[in-house]
């Protein structure tokens, strides 16, 4: 990834820092897109040892906010070669209680942040492959939820299922430029997102029991496979997610769990 530019939104915390990671050690330069300023100036302050890293307050549901941010990385970098749509967000609901307006913030965020930030680096990406450059790469963290349900999370669950049809749109329209877009869907990883489940001895029961390989994911395990979905190994594949869950979607029913 040497000399690569990438953006990875949601960067501030949990899998999308872990990418930031990855990608600096790999050589590449990152712009960190996020919603929580805070956050996203100390996650730049502690990954700056491994390589440029910068960091832009944007709220990915934000139109205005998406053609900052990448006004800024070309400013900053000349260039996007990655984008990383990862920002997601959840909401806990019954179907009967659930409220339009949390309905439409999640969607907005993990649904058409990915639409909005995919389209406006898309056009860039465009814009180089006809004046002779290389073509570059997008890829969108979806979930096991794009293809399983949880009847509590509405908005999440439907948001990821879109994520994976968005990203086989995407990578229709994106063919004939030679720019790629995939998609990773993690099973549970601990994060902030997960760990007040996990936290719980019932609620982690019930992960591990849907768990084949025995144990909660870590972040570093998706950012590799984002890593080689960004790179030229995986230069035939295109409109593919790619599930990383520890074996939960082939399981029928359950595994036991060591007490
Ligand atoms: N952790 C899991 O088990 C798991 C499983 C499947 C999929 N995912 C997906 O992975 C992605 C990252 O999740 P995570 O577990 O690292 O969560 P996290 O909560 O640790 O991190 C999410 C990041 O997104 C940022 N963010 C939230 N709303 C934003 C917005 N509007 N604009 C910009 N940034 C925003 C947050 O500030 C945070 O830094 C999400 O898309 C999530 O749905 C996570």
């Amino acid at each position: 990834m040497d000399g690569k530019n990438a953006i990875v939104t949601g960067g501030a915390h949990g899998i999308g820092y872990a990418i930031a990671k990855r990608f600096l050690s790999d050589g590449a330069r990152v712009l960190i897109a996020d919603i929580d300023e805070k956050a996203g100036e100390a996650a730049c302050d502690e990954l700056s040892d491994l390589g440029e890293v910068r960091f832009i307050a944007a709220n990915v549901a934000e139109r205005l906010d998406v053609r900052n941010l990448v006004a800024n990385a070309l400013d900053a970098f000349g260039d996007i070669d990655i984008l990383v749509n990862n920002a997601g967000i959840s909401h806990k609901a019954d179907f009967l209680e659930l409220k339009e307006s949390d309905f439409d913030r999640v969607l907005g965020v993990n649904l058409k942040g990915v639409f909005l930030c995919g389209q406006s680096v898309a056009r860039h990406m465009v814009e180089k492959v006809e004046n002779g450059g290389d073509p570059g790469c997008i890829i969108n963290i979806s979930s096991i939820n794009a293809v399983v349900a949880l009847n509590d999370q509405i908005p999440y669950t439907v948001s990821k299922g879109g994520v994976a049809q968005l990203t086989r749109v995407m990578a229709l329209a994106l063919a004939p430029y030679g720019i790629r877009v995939n998609a990773v869907g993690p099973g549970s990883i601990m994060t902030d997102m997960l760990k007040s489940v996990v936290n719980d001895r019932d609620a982690r029961g019930k992960i591990l029991s849907r768990t084949p390989l025995g144990r909660i994911g870590d972040p570093a395990e998706i950012a590799g496979i984002v890593a080689f979905l960004a790179s030229r190994d995986a230069s035939y594949m295109t409109g593919q997610t790619v599930y990383a869950d520890g074996g939960r979607l082939p399981l029928n029913y359950t595994v036991p769990v060591d007490s």
